[in-house]
């Protein structure tokens, strides 16, 4: 097994250079493990194989990627490690199979990373080859259950950065049980009409940050599912797709709650929605608390801002239910833009549980250059500066939940 220490080489110099982190970190390089690029085999193994050396290397260590092709079937990179970082450093392109319509799909996952404290992950391309699953998909024949093209279970001080993910057959990054990651500059792109392509999908998870990226899917820009606790989406590019959502919540009663989200200074292009927050309206001990938007910018977005606590798509027994997901402290603190639709901001909240704490301020939308409307339902809060657009409807505690006369100014 031939195992590579560079030290003084050319090579060293060159990788200090680029890499000087990791200048002393030992180097597994796939190729030396059987890896062949652009040749149409399965590099599977091979990488597995770079990966448990890394893995079980006492010293900070690295498998590396070179440039080239390399096809990879569905595979998992599993700790713990034994030391306190592993670099998976990808300067080529990892592609699924030609089959990976059913043998990636049938697994659920892609490329999985689990249970590592420490793990480093620079560049490289990702192409999932997703589009013979939309098409099954879309025809709503029988499907495999599709695949994350990258998934991150039970990992520890993380590092993501410079991936490009491509075609992705469901979401292009799936982070679950997660603690302390970064992920920076990455790009994730689906058509507009690949179904389920989410960009980032989170769960169970704490101290995550998304930054100085771009996602350009199908689905949810990114999705913050039950357990999410301090997340931070700053300087992020999304549409077209669905938007930044928290949700859906509340599909069982018992659900881990979600609180200290901040999303700032994000632009939203082309998506069905902006800032949307979606329950069912389904009994529930979950939550959504103190939640900050800040400095966002519209771009012709279909629903701007939404609450939806009556998510119940296919009315699956629940369309005569109330949510009982409460949702409070909701911040939108600048925002300003175009939207798709008359109705730029709906507060549709549970009537048993009302949403409080929702303030709106110096929040700027238009349609077709008028101001755009706003509805609002069991909905509580404060606004102030801005142009908050007409109200439609005004549901308050204490006040009648009925469809009111249109007037001037948000609803609270
Ligand atoms: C409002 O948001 C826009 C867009 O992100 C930003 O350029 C501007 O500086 C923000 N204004 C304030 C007062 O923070
Ligand atoms: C709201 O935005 C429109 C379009 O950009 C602008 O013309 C208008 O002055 C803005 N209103 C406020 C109160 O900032």
């Amino acid at each position: 097994m031939s195992k590579i220490i560079i030290l003084f080489s050319l090579k060293f110099v060159v990788l200090f250079a680029i890499f000087p982190l990791c200048a002393n970190a030992v180097i597994y390089n796939v190729q030396n493990f059987g890896a062949k690029p652009n040749n149409g085999r399965d590099s599977t193994k091979a990488f597995l194989q770079a990966w448990s050396l890394a893995c079980s290397s006492t010293t900070p260590a690295m498998m590396f990627i070179p440039r080239g092709t390399y096809l990879v079937n569905t595979v998992a990179f599993s700790g713990p490690c034994k030391s306190a970082r592993v670099t998976v450093r990808i300067d080529g392109k990892i592609q699924a199979p030609p089959s990976s319509y059913w043998e990636i799909g049938n697994y659920g996952t892609w490329i999985l990373f689990q249970g590592i404290n420490g793990l480093t992950i620079n560049g490289g391309i990702l192409d999932a080859r997703g589009s013979p699953f939309w098409i099954c998909r879309r025809a709503s024949a029988y499907c495999p259950q599709g695949a994350t093209s990258l998934s991150f279970n039970n990992v520890k001080n993380g590092i993501v950065s410079g991936i490009v993910s491509i075609d992705s057959q469901k979401a292009h990054m799936a982070i679950n049980g997660c603690k302390t990651m970064k992920i920076r500059k990455v790009t994730l792109i689906a058509p507009a009409q690949s179904p389920n392509t989410d960009g980032i999908d989170i769960q169970s998870s704490t101290g995550i940050k998304i930054l100085d990226s771009s996602i350009r899917t199908g689905d949810d820009c990114i999705a913050i599912g039950p357990g999410t606790k301090s997340l931070l989406v700053q300087r992020v590019v999304c549409g077209p797709g669905h938007g930044i959502s928290i949700g859906s919540l509340a599909r069982s009663p018992n659900e881990a709650g979600v609180e200290g989200i901040k999303v700032k200074d994000v632009t939203l292009t082309g998506s069905d929605n902006g800032l949307r927050i979606k329950t069912w309206p389904k009994p529930s001990n979950g939550f959504v608390k103190n939640v900050l938007y800040q400095n966002i910018v519209m771009n012709n977005v279909r629903n701007p801002i939404i609450i939806d606590q009556i998510y119940c798509p296919g009315t699956k027994g629940c369309s005569d239910q109330n949510s009982g997901l409460k949702i409070s402290g909701v911040t939108y603190l600048n925002v300003s833009g175009t939207s798709a639709t008359p109705i730029a901001i709906r507060f549709h909240c549970s009537a048993t549980t009302p949403c409080d704490g929702i303030k709106l301020s110096n929040v700027n939308l238009t349609y077709s250059k008028q101001p755009a409307k706003t509805f609002c339902f069991s909905a509580l809060g404060t606004s102030s500066a801005g142009q908050l657009g007409t109200s439609l409807s005004v549901g308050q505690l204490g006040t009648s939940l009925s469809v009111g006369r249109p007037t001037p100014g948000s609803c609270f």
